[in-house]
């Protein structure tokens, strides 16, 4: 099955093996099948809050994956993902919950949401959303998560930041990113401009926040970065 490029690099990062991934807002359960067939988890749960997707998505798994109902490896729930069943998981099992292809917003609450609920379960989180990545860093720090690692991928002329972490990752996060820039590849000084290009338009309107966080994308174009220093410099800034 051809996934597209963005959900496959989400399934490239996933190389540990789990008790339970949680794919949610899973749509059409593309990314979830892609672990089932890789057999990375014990479990794989797909969740959406769109009921005929979610029955079509059973009756696909059931014909591809039926296996002995006793040992079913995996399950379908319509809800919304801030009420993910986790109490009927063990406490201590290692468990991804995966969340894509939402607005930032919507995954801060969503994330929120679960840690909220089950503060003691062992948790990783994949996160992938769309738009404002910086207010979703923010967020994730001030929930004290930490970061595992980070990517940008550029799909149809469009970037995101896929973001792994957990409560016991010690990394910081860094709110405009660390580990995922790599300069000397196109695609990463250009989504660089075009995010700096952003906070530029953005803080015409001259608010300190904007301001704020301009200042902290342009720096890492300084010539001292350590991050930038290996590559030449952004034209047109
Ligand atoms: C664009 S699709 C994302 C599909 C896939 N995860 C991806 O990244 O390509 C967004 C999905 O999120 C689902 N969704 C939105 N809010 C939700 C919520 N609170 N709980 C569960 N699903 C939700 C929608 O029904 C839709 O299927």
């Amino acid at each position: 099955m051809k996934i597209s490029k963005r959900l496959e690099r989400i399934n490239n990062m996933i190389i540990n093996k789990y008790d339970h991934i949680w794919d949610c807002c899973c749509d059409h359960g593309q990314l979830g099948i892609k672990l089932l067939t890789k057999k990375i988890a014990s479990k794989i749960h797909f969740v959406d809050i769109v009921s005929p997707l979610m029955t079509e998505l059973e009756t696909k798994l059931q014909r591809y994956f039926s296996v002995n109902p006793t040992c079913k490896n995996w399950q379908v729930y319509c809800l919304d993902v801030a009420q993910l069943p986790l109490e009927s998981t063990c406490k201590k099992s290692k468990q991804l919950v995966i969340i894509a292809g939402v607005g930032g917003d919507l995954l801060i609450e969503l994330v929120n949401g679960i840690i909220k609920s089950n503060p003691e379960h062992n948790l990783e989180f994949l996160l992938c959303p769309v738009h404002h990545h910086y207010k979703v860093r923010k967020s994730l720090k001030a929930l004290e998560l930490g970061l595992i690692d980070e990517q940008i991928i550029r799909e149809n002329n469009r970037f995101y930041e896929i973001l792994h972490v957990s409560k016991t990752a010690i990394k910081a996060i860094n709110p405009v990113g660390s580990i995922m820039w790599n300069f000397t590849k196109k695609d990463h000084k250009d989504y660089l401009l075009k995010t700096i290009n952003h906070y530029q338009r953005m803080a015409q309107k001259t608010d300190q926040e904007t301001l704020n966080i301009l200042a902290q994308y342009q720096s890492l174009i300084d010539n001292d970065s350590p991050l930038y220093k290996s590559s030449s410099p952004v034209m047109g800034i």
